[in-house]
């Protein structure tokens, strides 16, 4: 039976993600529009937007945080550049993002020392391999596979190397554990609902003693660069950025941040994706033909929920029809307005995605449900007859 209850909000996507409930263009009208951003009002709205991220995600105070260009990739990427080639490297990749950042530092930047520890879409690799001798990059939590890191448990206290963790769809959902961690990134469009354009970058005091004692072999381009005559480029962990953000997007964030605080700050907003998670796992038990890509609830993603169909017909099909079957249900659902670009990662197998991070209502992805069986119904059975 089509149900008749649509979400009030259709915004599933998994970036940019959906807006914090209640928002409209109007939280952008204070934006300082048609200013330097180098002049005083500015400054203090980028400082105020870096002093709101250090409240609500308690980064510590001796950590720096900064604004860079080019959204979390510029972020990575930055950090990659900037403190790689000094000992060796362990990496590790369980979907496509993580992927990413092992040819980032294989082919672009070709380190010759690299352990890689990769694991197939739904699983992790063994976190106990990880050596802290060498420094080690990876991804809090894989927006392709929605598999998480279960914890920070298995980072070394007395780590020599250095770990750089791309938190984007982490951040905001996640408990980071501070003290392990001496590079963290994330984006505005994530957990949060912001506008996609700048990158936040938080260092710990060991990752900037490595800014300050080692130079990479590498040309750095300008956006990349963090220190001057050999000292970090301390301006820009307060808001002076290397070129120019838009105070667009900076206001949003600033809205965006406010809304954080409004609902509980991180305890708030983590408790809001779990509760999200929560709606899906119940429906996901019940399900005859959906389960989870993650194959463990303590990897299960809060934020990306990755979905693979496990009807055993949809087993005797090949991965033609599967892709299309998954893209029929997500296109179907679209075009009823219900929910917008659930279709699973183009490189991840055959499923769905839907987003569940703090900004999605737990009302919306209840109405969302039925829809899900109704459209796995609908073009399951037009695949059947036409087949
Ligand atoms: C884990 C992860 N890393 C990196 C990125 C790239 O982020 P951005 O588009 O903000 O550069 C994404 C985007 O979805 C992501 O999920």
């Amino acid at each position: 039976m089509k149900p008749n209850v649509r979400p009030q909000a259709p915004y599933f996507s998994s970036g940019p993600c959906a807006k914090r409930p209640g928002w409209s263009v109007s939280a952008l009208s204070d934006a300082l529009v048609g200013r330097s951003h180098r002049a005083k009002p500015g400054k203090a709205r980028l400082l105020d937007a870096i002093e709101r991220t250090r409240s609500i995600l308690g980064v510590p105070a001796d950590y720096k945080i900064g604004i860079v260009p080019a959204s979390d990739t510029g972020a990575v990427e930055m950090a990659l550049w900037s403190l790689l080639g000094e000992r060796g490297l362990d990496i590790l990749a369980w979907e496509s993002f993580g992927q990413g950042w092992v040819t980032d530092v294989v082919k672009q930047l070709k380190l010759p020392d690299v352990r890689k520890l990769e694991a197939n879409y739904g699983s992790i690799p063994d976190l106990s391999a990880v050596d802290f001798a060498r420094d080690v990059v990876f991804t809090w939590n894989g927006t392709t596979s929605g598999v998480r890191v279960p914890n920070g448990d298995w980072i070394a206290d007395d780590r020599a190397g250095l770990t750089i963790c791309d938190a984007t769809s982490a951040a905001f959902a996640m408990d980071l554990p501070w003290d392990k961690l001496d590079v963290v990134t994330f984006s505005w469009q994530k957990v949060m609902g912001g506008e996609a354009a700048h990158g936040m970058l938080i260092l710990s005091p060991s990752a900037v003693a490595r800014l300050e004692s080692y130079t990479p072999p590498w040309p750095m381009p300008k956006i990349f660069r963090m220190t001057k005559g050999g000292k970090l480029n301390a301006g820009i962990f307060v808001g002076e950025t290397i070129n120019t953000p838009s105070m667009l997007c900076v206001e949003d964030y600033l809205d965006a941040l406010k809304w954080g605080e409004s609902v509980g700050g991180l305890k708030g907003l983590i408790a809001r994706s779990e509760a999200n998670l929560g709606v899906i796992a119940e429906w996901v038990e019940n399900s005859p033909w959906a389960d989870f890509l993650a194959e463990t609830a303590e990897i299960r993603s809060n934020t990306s929920v990755c979905l693979k169909v496990s009807d055993p017909w949809f087993e005797t099909l090949g991965d033609e029809d599967k892709a299309a079957i998954a893209k029929k249900i997500a296109g179907t659902l679209e075009a009823e307005g219900v929910a917008y670009d659930i279709g699973g990662y183009r490189d991840a197998p055959p499923g769905i995605r839907i987003w569940a991070g703090a900004t999605v209502e737990k009302d919306d992805l209840k109405a969302l449900l039925p829809w899900l069986d109704w459209a796995y119904g609908e073009v399951k059975s037009t695949f059947a007859k036409a087949s």
